[in-house]
């Protein structure tokens, strides 16, 4: 781990930090239309930034989602991105770390995430099939659908996930 690490909630100045963040962490993927978006739906997204020596090196979303019929408070992660040359350095899992105690602390009660089983699970994530994503996954991609409890309740959350409308896009849960 750095040692001069600081994360803390995105600005506005981040923005262009982040608009070459995201291009560096997926060459094969435009993420970025869907970040900008994200970034300006503020109440409903927690956005964190990862600073080594005031360099943005890494960000995290976590969206305010909800389960229809249920009271409970529930988020998605997602994108993550930490740039080339800061990966495997710790900084992605401290980020979603520091990402899931702030939403623990706002009485969020499970977070959900599309992503590698084999890195999400050592952050404590595990499959997830009582709560559904909004658009049927292909069968390959079951085990990448997981989540995280945060606090138990009496009735565990069952049914489809209701995403604002910017995560309505079924081309962001296809291959
Ligand atoms: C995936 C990503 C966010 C991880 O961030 P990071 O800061 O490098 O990750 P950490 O340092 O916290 O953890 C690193 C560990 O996770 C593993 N890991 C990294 N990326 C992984 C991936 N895509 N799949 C599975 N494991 C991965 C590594 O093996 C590493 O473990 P090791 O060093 O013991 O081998 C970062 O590598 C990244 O931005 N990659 C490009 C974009 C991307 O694929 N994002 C997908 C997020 S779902």
């Amino acid at each position: 781990m750095i040692e001069e690490f600081e994360i803390r909630e995105s600005l506005p100045s981040d923005t262009a930090s982040i608009e070459k963040l995201y291009p560096d962490a997926f060459p094969d993927e435009d993420l970025l239309p869907l970040v900008k978006e994200l970034l300006r739906e503020e109440p409903i997204v927690l956005s964190l930034v990862g600073i080594v020596d005031r360099t943005l090196v890494g960000h995290v979303i976590f969206t305010t989602c909800s389960i229809a019929g249920r009271p409970d408070n529930v988020s998605l992660l997602g994108p993550l991105a930490v740039g080339p040359a800061w990966q495997r350095r710790g900084i992605g899992s401290a980020l979603v770390r520091e990402g899931l105690r702030r939403l623990e602390n706002a009485g969020v009660i499970q977070v959900y995430v599309l992503g590698d089983p084999a890195y999400y699970e050592r952050i404590g994530f595990k499959p997830e099939s009582g709560v559904t994503p909004p658009y049927a996954l292909p069968e390959e991609w079951c085990g990448a659908w997981q989540s995280i409890t945060l606090h138990n309740v009496e009735q565990p959350p069952h049914g489809k996930l209701s995403v604002p409308q910017l995560w309505l896009q079924p081309a962001l849960w296809a291959p």
